[in-house]
């Protein structure tokens, strides 16, 4: 079966006669204008579409009424650019129009745009309409990305093993390329350029320098190839030590002018088989990556001579923030912030710095960076982590959508109230020009690319979001459910809700009331709040809980770590006190006594098992609501999805039971009713 293998790009047979009627009447035949392999793709995706939808072919056709025009503006009859000059102001360089126009006379739809890209964007947003059941009438539209670079960061190593990775291998086969190109790297661009995602970073932050090597551009370059006409770049992750390691040198001192030239040449060199090359992504002097600090050096020596390097050719360095140090006695949470805001400001145009959207490391709930907003004059890059390292792997269903939302909602109040972090992310906040949203890829070889077959929603809700990152994420989990299972509204709204809610569901049964890190470390899975024998303090759940018998939580008040100094007043004086720190970031702040009295009037303790156990009866209701699904579902998918979901409700009973006995020795406070003896 396909089922997996076509994410929600299934297009189900149209079986409503009225609407069947609707799109037939209203295209009847497709023209293209010109000629470029990103229109090709435009019309064979049509052609896929129309054959899935209709079951036949969808004629071409050089004139006549009602017929699909796909052409982008400058191959337009000189009047209809002119009357369309309005609609073209509405758009940039990657937008797209589609509306109903006379063309030679005729009644025709028309998708335009700047590029060849903007066809394509508006070939599957028309696409996406008739999926979702539209009718086509008046038709209207036109949109554009609100962020320039919606990247894909795979943490993919040479060896086809995948850092954090739980769908399998990687799925570029470096060993066969570039003679073997494999079907799945077409189908990738294609479900990627159907999101609007226009760039990936193939290899792991944690870098290996081999890739930059002739050898390795060649491979590049033949994925460069096939991914070019969907509009998608590729780029790749600099380790900072590759002047030595590949290039024989001494040192890689970036104010050393050996060092700076063999950056220049091997950027002269990637450019040279791949003119569109993207960039770089850079880890530097964090978790033990080399860097500019081992030479005494800056992250912005660093970041600058990079920039420098790929700036001839049109590429950008992707510097990231998350930098922590065992060495460093201040509170994990606040060293990037120290480490980077002196910097503001002294980044060359062409640098991102990428920002995780918590200041510790993916957890289920975190409040936002706090780096968002504190750097004006420097374009920051948000970074997602689409793969589930903390939230259960590729077996727990868990709607990502839903924490990107929160973050990316969150209030910063650096310039006033609504000062939201999309807003510093899309540049409107402080008019940056270069703008970037990342996401780190949760795709791997399975036949259905994500392991867990929900794991697909949260690929597509980052796109959606890094297109227009002010999106709801209940039309984003809609549209997925129709375009990927049916459209029967007994089937999308019951699991709508299961998946808006699911994101909650997995915060009380892992991490309630702004508990973090907590999972068994080093692989993160699973509950290990006692762990406190790792060699980096900073890595021990204990660190981060810092349970004892007069609490838990930790106070990141002024009267400890003060990470709360890192936030705009509103917040940071709002944070300072329990009372006013809204419940779902209690303990991410305040260290506080088991028997505190919550909002509802009962103790910390009680609170926190009752979340725990909210969290297993949830999982109960997802697992009920899915068996009501089995009518609307193929069966393989049906069966993956409630195996999982078994998975899930015993491995969410595990959380309750670990954490609630552990914390208990602490609490020395009576189990509440509720919560049953552990088997
Ligand atoms: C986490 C993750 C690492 C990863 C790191 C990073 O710490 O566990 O595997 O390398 O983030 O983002 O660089």
């Amino acid at each position: 079966s396909q089922k997996g293998y076509d994410l929600w790009l299934q297009y189900n047979k149209i079986t409503d006669a009225q609407l069947q009627k609707n799109y037939l009447n209203k295209i009847q035949g497709i023209k293209i204008l010109g000629n470029s392999p990103t229109l090709n793709v435009s019309a064979e995706e049509m052609q896929t579409a129309w054959k899935s939808f209709f079951g036949k072919e969808l004629p071409e056709k050089n004139s006549g009424e009602n017929i699909l025009v796909l052409g982008k503006m400058d191959q337009l009859p000189q009047q209809l650019q002119k009357n369309l000059k309005s609609d073209f102001e509405n758009i940039n360089s990657e937008g797209y129009i589609i509306k109903e126009v006379k063309f030679e006379g005729n009644n025709t739809i028309l998708i335009t745009g700047k590029s060849h890209i903007g066809v394509l964007y508006g070939s599957f947003r028309l696409l996406r309409e008739m999926q979702l059941h539209n009718k086509l009438s008046n038709l209207d539209i036109y949109d554009s990305s609100k962020i320039q670079k919606r990247v894909l960061n795979h943490w993919d190593n040479l060896d086809r093993t995948v850092e954090r990775g739980y769908a399998g291998f990687s799925i570029w086969d470096w060993h066969l390329l570039p003679d073997l190109i494999k079907p799945e790297y077409t189908n990738y661009a294609r479900a990627n350029a159907s999101i609007g995602i226009n760039g990936t970073v193939l290899t792991n932050v944690n870098a290996n320098s081999l890739v930059l090597t002739e050898e390795y551009i060649k491979k590049v370059k033949a994925l460069a190839e096939v991914f070019r006409p969907y509009g998608i770049q590729v780029y790749l992750t600099a380790r900072f030590s590759s002047p030595i390691e590949n290039g024989g040198l001494e040192t890689a001192d970036p104010l050393n002018e050996e060092v700076r030239q063999w950056w220049k040449d091997k950027a002269d060199q990637i450019y040279a088989e791949i003119p569109d090359f993207g960039g770089f992504l850079v880890k530097a002097n964090s978790e033990g990556q080399p860097g500019p600090n081992n030479y005494g050096r800056s992250h912005v020596d660093g970041a600058n001579m990079l920039a420098e390097a790929v700036a001839p050719h049109g590429g950008i360095i992707m510097w990231r923030a998350f930098v922590y140090s065992e060495h460093d006695p201040e509170d994990r949470a606040k060293q990037a912030y120290s480490e980077f805001v002196p910097f503001d400001g002294e980044f060359a145009d062409n640098v991102l710095l990428q920002v995780k959207n918590g200041a510790i490391d993916f957890q289920p709930r975190e409040p936002f960076h706090p780096l968002f907003g504190a750097m004006p004059n420097t374009p920051l890059m948000m970074e997602f982590q689409i793969t589930q390292e903390y939230l259960g792997f590729a077996t727990h269903l868990v709607f990502l959508p839903k924490l990107f939302e929160e973050t990316l909602e969150e209030d910063t109040y650096v310039n006033g109230e609504n000062s939201t972090v999309a807003k510093v992310i899309d540049g409107t906040l402080s008019n940056k020009k270069l703008t970037g949203m990342a996401g780190v890829a949760n795709i791997g070889n399975e036949r259905n690319w994500t392991g867990h077959p929900f794991g697909q929603a949260n690929w597509y809700g980052f796109g959606r979001l890094a297109w227009d990152p002010y999106m709801d994420s209940g039309d984003i989990a809609e549209e997925w459910l129709k375009m990927t299972f049916t459209n029967n509204e007994e089937f999308v709204e019951p699991m709508k809700e299961m998946m808006l809610e699911s994101r909650e569901t997995v915060v009380k049964y892992m991490t309630p009331l702004g508990l973090h890190h907590i999972m068994r470390t080093g692989h993160h899975y699973g509950p290990g709040p006692w762990v406190s024998n790792l060699s980096r303090p900073e890595w021990n759940p204990v660190y981060y809980h810092k349970a004892d018998s007069a609490g838990v939580g930790f106070d990141r008040t002024s009267s400890g770590s003060n990470a709360l100094e890192q936030y705009a007043d509103p917040i940071a004086e709002k944070y300072s006190s329990p009372e006013t720190t809204p419940e779902k970031y209690l303990l991410w702040f305040h260290h506080l006594p088991w028997d505190y009295e919550m909002k509802n009037g009962k103790t910390l303790w009680y609170n926190m098992a009752s979340k725990y156990q909210e969290g297993v009866e949830e999982v109960e209701d997802m697992t009920e609501t899915w068996n009501n699904m089995e009518q609307y579902v193929d069966e393989e998918r049906f069966e993956k999805v409630s195996m999982l979901l078994q998975i899930q409700l015993k491995e969410a009973k595990w959380w309750r039971d670990a954490c609630l006995l552990y914390f208990q020795q602490f609490s020395n406070m009576e189990m509440p009713e509720f919560i049953p003896e552990p088997a």
